[in-house]
């Protein structure tokens, strides 16, 4: 069955190893497609939308090898193809080609992107964007087609910041004719990893990380090898899932450097948390206090892929508190599953109000999307009895097994 099983109560202990960035490995899987030739992705995780954009990749005439994490792409026989339309719904980086089509073959038609169903999620600035390096389109109610014959750097005074949006406009602006600003960028660590990716490859990207990236065109880039940086967003879960039983985690691997405002977030929960070259030693429990109003927001602001398992620790943690989603409209799709499980949340408008009463019980629930779905099991974990949570195909998206790396620290839990 697509569901886990988990008989909560238990401390976790131990070490567990964090994978891959699944937010930094897509944008650098597309961007493979800018350079003729193979290039190399080390630490790729294995997870099901790296399996759909590996798909993908292929479907366009690329070889790829999987090497354990490590991914070889060979772009030599790209051409424009159709696109497998599952791979293309199942994820929103399905958009990342476009850019990099573009910039490399001048042609594109698919489908429209998915991706967890969290807001609206439109790519209307995606296409505006493209429109004003000289793309044209056209849309239909299934699907879209872009063509352009060379694009044209320009300079984008951007509504409002957008992860996807400075991902897409890096990649078509990279080879494209004349400099290329983006501003506001997004500052994201996955967007720096690409950007870092593409410098190494020849691309000319100033002002990583800034909220301003200029880019000045170049005529070829050429074939890397590049170490996807670890997923801030799978350490951060687990650290939740420790904060939330208790016990002592060793999160090997996990970025520190990129996760100021949620290691701020648990210390302040009264979570011990300490930084080390190598990872993040957390201690829970996490139930001092709450952080007044918790807000999400583009980095380095508090992370709306973090939103969830807070959400869970702040439920048993004894203590009242406030979130405040700011980034999309529908991504408190956990709650009334909570609520099966006997948390105090109520939501008005874009902030949920939690009344952390301590205890949750045991409950058979549905995971909607991938966060969500995380802080599902993170909730079963701390929850007196057994759960079961459905739909286990959404984890999977984002996780490395799971259920492996929560049983190797002391969980008792079970696929089912
Ligand atoms: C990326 O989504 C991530 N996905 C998300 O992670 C993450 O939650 C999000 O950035 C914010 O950090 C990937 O990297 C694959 P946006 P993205 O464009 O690029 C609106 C996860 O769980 N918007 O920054 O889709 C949009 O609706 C996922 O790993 C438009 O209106 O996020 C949203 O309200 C979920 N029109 C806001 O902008 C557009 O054309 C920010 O979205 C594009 C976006």
């Amino acid at each position: 069955m697509d569901a886990v099983r988990i008989y909560g109560g238990n401390c976790l202990h131990g070490q567990t190893a964090i994978q891959g960035s699944k937010n930094a490995s897509l944008p650098i899987l597309a961007a493979t497609l800018l350079i003729n030739g193979t290039c190399e992705i080390e630490n790729c995780p294995d997870i099901s939308d790296v399996y759909h954009m590996q798909r993908l990749l292929e479907s366009l005439g690329c070889k790829i090898i999987r090497d354990g994490s490590l991914v070889r792409v060979n772009t030599e026989g790209l051409s424009e193809c159709d696109m497998p339309a599952d791979s293309v719904g199942v994820m929103r980086s399905s958009i990342m080609l476009l850019g990099a089509l573009l910039a490399r073959i001048g042609s594109v038609s698919m489908e429209y992107p998915g991706g967890c169903v969290i807001g609206a999620r439109p790519i209307d600035l995606h296409l505006q964007s493209l429109r004003k390096m000289g793309v044209v389109t056209e849309q239909q109610e299934r699907g879209f087609s872009a063509r352009a014959v060379r694009l044209q750097g320009t300079v984008f005074r951007l509504p409002f910041v957008s992860v996807g949006v400075t991902e897409n406009l890096l990649l078509a602006a990279v080879l494209a004719e004349g400099v290329t600003v983006i501003e506001p960028a997004a500052k994201e660590p996955e967007i720096q990893a690409l950007c870092d990716f593409l410098n190494l490859a020849g691309a000319r990207i100033e002002g990583k990380g800034s909220g301003r990236l200029i880019i000045h065109g170049v005529e070829k880039l050429t074939p890397v090898r590049f170490r996807v940086p670890a997923d801030r967003i799978v350490a951060g879960t687990y650290m939740c899932a420790c904060m939330c039983t208790g016990g002592s985690v060793f999160l090997k691997g996990a970025p520190a450097q990129d996760m100021e405002s949620v290691l701020a977030c648990a210390r302040e929960m009264g979570a011990a948390v300490e930084c080390a070259a190598d990872g993040i030693l957390v201690t829970g429990p996490a139930c001092e206090r709450l952080p007044g109003v918790l807000k999400t927001g583009c980095y380095p602001a508090f992370p709306t892929d973090m939103q969830s398992p807070f959400m869970v620790t702040m439920a048993v943690s004894g203590h009242s508190g406030q979130i405040e989603e700011k980034v999309f409209e529908n991504r408190f799709r956990i709650v009334p599953e909570l609520l099966k499980m006997g948390a105090d949340i109520s939501i008005r408008g874009n902030t949920a109000y939690i009344s952390g009463q301590g205890k949750l019980h045991g409950a058979i629930v549905q995971a909607e999307e991938l966060r969500g779905g995380a802080a599902l099991i993170v909730a079963a974990l701390a929850a007196e009895g057994t759960s079961i949570v459905i739909n286990r195909h959404y984890i999977d998206r984002g996780y490395e097994d799971i259920v492996l790396h929560l049983r190797n620290l002391g969980a008792d839990i079970e696929h089912a």
